[in-house]
């Protein structure tokens, strides 16, 4: 079976990710979309709030798990048995920072392949950050995020 991790903070998760989700099941017989713990950043949502939010925006694809989890990404593919690891690349501007880590990741672990995937070119400009920067402004995020995510980040902003 060929499997891939498809790494990331995914806080939230955005139409970019389903985008690189919705090309991965095509190649990978299973894709573990797998949220990093311990990523040193101040993050929106928890945990269990992005893989709640995950879980329902993947609900209608069969051969996608989502998993949670910790220490080095490439230890972590081998455990899983994962022959690849799927980044997404947008732009120029992500290159040399995807470009770094997947050297990295070779020399810890030659065994595991960084797949890159574009995402389609309406889906260019999204980046986590940015959803939460226009959020946080009350700037308009629909047709950016799935439905649940934007129904969550409106409730954060609105103090609920
Ligand atoms: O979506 P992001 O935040 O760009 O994802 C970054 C992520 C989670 C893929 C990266 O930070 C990572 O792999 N973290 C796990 C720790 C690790 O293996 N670090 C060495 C990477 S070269």
């Amino acid at each position: 079976m060929n499997i891939a991790v498809y790494p990331g903070s995914f806080d939230p998760l955005t139409n970019g990710h389903l985008d690189i989700i919705e090309r991965s099941v095509h190649i990978f017989d299973k894709v573990i979309l797998a949220i990093a713990t311990d990523n040193n950043k101040d993050s929106m949502f928890t945990i269990e709030e992005r893989i709640s939010m995950i879980n329902e925006a993947l609900e209608n694809y069969e051969t996608v798990e989502v998993e949670v989890f910790e220490g080095l990404l490439v230890r972590y593919a081998k455990k899983k048995g994962a022959s690849a690891l799927i980044r997404g690349l947008r732009a120029v501007s992500d290159f040399e920072y995807e470009f770094q880590m997947s050297l990295m990741n070779r020399k810890l672990e030659p065994a595991v392949e960084t797949v890159f995937l574009m995402t389609s070119a309406e889906n260019t400009f999204i980046s986590s950050s940015l959803i939460k920067q226009v959020a946080s402004l009350q700037g308009d995020i629909h047709g950016l995020v799935p439905q649940v995510v934007e129904e969550a980040m409106l409730r954060k902003y609105k103090g609920d």
